[in-house]
């Protein structure tokens, strides 16, 4: 056999292996032999570059090429669906159907609803050549290289008889075990957590690097053809075949005729769907024949041959233990309910948020209290009622505000108009304190990596930190002492810490945590007064005339630096060496050389990173935009620009430079 004889056939049986596995949940080998077979297929693919197949086994693996997403028109408009929540409407919905289609006898196809986010796929010749998302329905961002690393999508399909090119859609969604393992990392991290799996698949998709989406594990269901030349008249019968083809198909799908078997298959599912490994919203119900579906056809937004009924949120009822309290970083203190563990939306949950003192005091909780939980496509659950008639004459003591802050003991206080309850102790409140160094380091401020919210909170209990200052007088010595940390960890968060000494100052300004300077108002400080000192000493009227810095904020700022801690606090940092005003790289001068031009940067670059592009296009005057559109004045192109994307340009006629060429242009 020759090597590309071996390879085609390795391709094939991997192709096989992999649907065996993902879509069938039957492997016929071991996870050993899957990776020897995948491994020599590697081996030999090196080996032979000419054999470089985008739709191989090998390409699963996704790569660190980060690619903008073009913008593609859809073939077929992606259109929502008609919503309902009653099983009234469901009725109408049948009777207008059966108006519609006169005498003529039709099917009805029940379906589950998937909660993920949408994508179109497009296969030519048996290859997925394009996976496009929904976007605004009529074009959506090519995220092919994305969707390539789900291992559930066919690359290749299977079989025979498939059209020469067809669409076929589905739903792309993270399974709640790989959004639990994500969540719980993203927490270890101190990153923000997703909402729900819907975000979190969505959040993937658009992830610029490739095996990033691979490592995260998305799954997909396919639930609509559209082509010329499909296999049936059904659209079940497209489905199936679809599945005999390789790709995932919800094996729930059911046909109906009669309302009462809708009805059925609702209730059943309804119940069901909390054992599913993945988030899902309602039932779709679909008019079978393609040929009916036509003569139905579409309203201005929705198909007049489906609709989506869809589930109410899940509820369960459980017994309240306790209530507690947080304090965050701004001194906020939050009360939580704790309560009997429920299984809900294929989660445990044990404690949710009661948000405020009004929000508790409008459900006059009681201890012991049978209440409502509910998770509503959010990952915080909240409990929505009281059930009234569990409570006995033995009724547990009513739920109150604390009145003492549970981490200091200083008296709460409550601003006028605001619902917050809050510690006023912002000096040495331990949270507040831990709670302002983890905003210090955290990525879009200092970025100090290696340190998390536990060694933060480890160096305060030992007495190394007792403010973000203090950070900088951290040595190995004290840190590797202590428990589970050894040198290289110590000397990594050492040397971290010693490189934010460069981070810029707008950045620093965010990292001080002035109350509503937020990331894009300290940048928008920065660039009007351009150090500490000047913003300091700034007029109330200086710094309200600065674009959208409002009374409350310049107020905040004030109060800020009035404080005698605040101030010492920014004199040490200054002392230790942190940027405190903006530096003007003089090596470089500002001209307006590429004044009025709005610039695409695609493609990996030799000479510079895309952020000193970026920069060096803001220092001559131009401006970056992400997408290509015919007011694009040029697109600054490096080595692997996407194919859409050259055409997208192509045809609007923008002009392609090469890195050289614009360097040159700047010279
Ligand atoms: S059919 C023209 N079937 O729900 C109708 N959609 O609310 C095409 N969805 O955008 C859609 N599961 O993202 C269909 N079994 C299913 C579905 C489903 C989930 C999503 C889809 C669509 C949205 C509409």
């Amino acid at each position: 056999m020759t090597p590309h004889e071996r390879i085609a056939q390795l391709r094939t049986e991997l192709h096989r292996h992999n649907h065996s596995y993902y879509v069938k949940n039957m492997p016929e080998i071991s996870d050993f032999e899957f990776d020897r077979l995948m491994r020599e297929l590697q081996d030999l693919e090196a080996q032979h570059p000419e054999c470089y197949d985008s739709t191989s086994p090998t390409q699963r693996v996704g790569s660190d090429i980060t690619s903008e997403f073009v913008q593609i028109a859809h073939k077929y408009p992606m259109l929502s669906l008609g919503n309902t929540y009653s099983f009234d409407e469901v009725r109408d919905f049948y009777e207008r159907v059966q108006r519609t289609l006169g005498s003529e006898p039709f099917e009805l196809c029940c379906e589950i609803k998937y909660d993920g986010l949408s994508i179109s796929l497009t296969y030519e010749e048996g290859r997925l050549v394009r996976a496009v998302t929904r976007g605004d329905g009529v074009q959506g961002d090519d995220v092919t290289a994305n969707v390539r690393t789900i291992q559930s999508i066919p690359l290749v399909l299977q079989g025979t008889g498939y059209p020469r090119e067809f669409e076929i859609r589905g739903e792309i969604l993270m399974p709640w075990e790989q959004f639990d393992r994500l969540n719980r990392e993203r927490e270890a991290q101190e990153e923000p957590l997703f909402a729900n799996p819907r975000n979190a698949a969505s959040g993937t998709l658009k992830l610029q690097n490739s095996s990033v989406v691979a490592a995260r594990k998305l799954d997909a269901y396919l639930y609509y053809m559209l082509g010329d030349s499909l296999p049936s008249d059904g659209h079940y019968e497209c489905l199936q075949q679809a599945a005999e083809w390789g790709f995932k198909v919800s094996p729930s799908m059911r046909k109906c005729t009669t309302l009462d078997e809708v009805f059925e298959y609702i209730n059943h599912w309804d119940a069901e769907r909390k054992n599913l490994p993945v988030a899902t919203d309602g039932i779709v119900i679909k008019v079978n024949s393609l040929a009916q579906q036509r003569s139905l056809g579409y309203t201005a937004k929705v198909p007049r041959w489906a609709i989506a009924y869809k589930f109410q949120a899940e509820k369960a009822l459980t017994r309240l233990n306790e209530v507690t309290y947080q304090v965050g970083r701004t001194g906020t203190v939050t009360p939580v309910a704790n309560f009997e563990p429920v299984q809900l939306s294929g989660t445990i949950v044990k404690r949710a948020t009661l948000h405020n003192a009004d929000f508790m005091d409008n459900l006059d909780l009681h201890i012991g209290d049978m209440v409502f939980v509910e998770k509503g496509g959010e990952i915080i659950p909240k409990i929505t009622a009281v059930d009234l008639d569990a409570r006995t004459f033995m009724m547990g003591e009513k739920v109150r505000f604390i009145t003492r802050c549970p981490e200091c003991g200083t008296s709460l206080m409550r601003s006028e108009g605001e619902a917050a309850i809050f510690c006023p102790n912002d000096t040495t409140c331990p949270p507040q304190i831990k709670g302002r160094i983890e905003h210090f380091i955290s990525r879009k401020a200092m970025n100090i990596d290696g340190l998390g919210a536990e060694t933060v909170d480890l160096l305060y209990s030992v007495g190394l930190i007792h403010d973000a200052a203090d950070l900088y007088n951290l040595r190995i010595p004290h840190i590797s002492r202590l428990e589970r940390m050894g040198y290289k960890s110590a000397e990594n968060i050492v040397r971290s810490i010693e490189r934010s000494r460069e981070v810029p100052f707008e950045r620093v300004l965010f990292a001080i945590g002035i109350r509503f300077v937020g990331e894009t108002v300290a940048k928008k400080l920065s660039r009007a007064f351009g150090s500490m000192d000047r913003l300091e000493n700034a007029t109330f009227d200086e710094l309200i005339a600065v674009d959208e810095i409002g009374e409350k904020i310049a107020q905040s700022i004030h109060r800020f630096f009035a404080n005698e801690q605040c101030r010492a606090l920014v004199a040490r940092l200054k002392e230790a060496g942190l940027q405190m005003e903006v530096v003007v790289d003089e090596s470089i001068e500002r001209t307006d050389k590429l004044a009025g031009k709005s610039i695409v940067i695609s493609g990996v670059f030799a000479q510079h990173s895309r952020n000193e592009y970026k920069a060096m296009i803001e220092q001559h005057g131009g401006t970056n935009v992400s997408s290509i559109s015919s007011k694009t004045s040029f697109i600054l192109a490096g080595r692997d620009m996407g194919p859409a994307k050259l055409e997208k340009a192509q045809k609007l006629g923008v002009l392609i430079v090469s890195e050289e060429e614009f360097l040159a242009m700047i010279e």
